[in-house]
């Protein structure tokens, strides 16, 4: 199976070109639709798997938006099957029990909106791509730190107590990604850690001590917890909770 990633020097890409060392990760710009065409003609992927993105800053919204749809079209063209990476911020956080996958996203960030909109802009173009919904990223003891890590050892950072999320170990989601591609399944999916905690609970986790807890301030997604349990049923590979990762 020829795999494409997207993102291929991400936090997620570095991962999973480290478990499938013979996919391609060549970089062109995701927004220059026929650049990604002519790469996706060339390298004729089976699967693509679609990881890169912008947060914030200048142009994010079109990487995310526009360049998810270029990457779905262009997977379209040449036949390859679609594993769009997304978010648990697609959901605003107020259902008060775990996100299924059924549940309809209602975003209330920018980079929320952005995914959302992806999302849809995906199933348009590629009908058949699988959705994957997952959750704050982490590296865990042994591995190289994510964002997340980083920023929970800033001795003087401050930590959301009423911000919850399902974080997931980057080898286990990678290795699921993997397992994924290679089924036929399409729609949303959720693909996240079996623990929910709070930011700063994660961040005690990190750095195995107390920090500072403060609440989130107005307008944030609360508990953005994902229900994996469908994942799990399919897939050998085991999303571990973060109280098992940093144990
Ligand atoms: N990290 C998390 O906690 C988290 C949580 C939920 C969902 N996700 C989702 O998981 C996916 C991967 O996240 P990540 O943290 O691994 O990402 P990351 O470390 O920030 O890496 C992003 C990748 O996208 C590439 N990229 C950015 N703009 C591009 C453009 N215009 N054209 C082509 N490539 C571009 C970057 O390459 P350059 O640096 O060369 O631009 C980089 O390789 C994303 O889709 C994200 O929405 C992540």
């Amino acid at each position: 199976m020829r795999i494409h990633v997207t993102g291929a020097t991400g936090f997620l890409g570095t991962e999973l070109r480290a478990l499938a060392p013979s996919a391609s990760g060549e970089r062109v710009e995701i927004r220059d639709t026929e650049a990604v065409q002519a790469l996706f003609v060339r390298l004729r992927p089976d699967v693509v798997v679609h990881t890169a993105y912008r947060q914030d800053g200048e142009g994010a919204r079109e990487i995310v938006v526009d360049g998810s749809a270029n990457v779905a079209a262009a997977a379209t063209a040449v036949g390859a099957r679609l594993v769009h990476l997304s978010t648990d911020v697609v959901f605003d956080g107020r259902k008060g029990s775990p996100y299924v996958e059924g549940d309809r996203p209602a975003p209330c960030t920018e980079y929320g909106r952005a995914k959302a909109d992806a999302e849809e802009r995906v199933v348009a173009a590629a009908p058949d791509a699988l959705l994957v919904r997952t959750s704050l990223i982490v590296g865990g003891p042994g591995h190289a730190p994510s964002k997340h890590e980083l920023a929970a050892r800033n001795p003087d950072g401050a930590f959301f107590e009423d911000e919850i999320r399902s974080p997931v170990q980057v080898g286990d989601l990678a290795a699921a990604v993997l397992e994924l591609a290679a089924l036929d399944l399409s729609g949303p999916l959720n693909v996240a850690g079996a623990d929910d905690v709070s930011r700063a609970g994660l961040a005690e986790l990190v750095t195995g001590g107390p920090v500072r807890r403060v609440p989130a301030p107005p307008g944030r997604p609360l508990d953005c917890s994902l229900d994996s349990s469908r994942v799990r049923t399919l897939l050998r590979t085991r999303l571990r909770g973060v109280r098992e990762v940093f144990r």
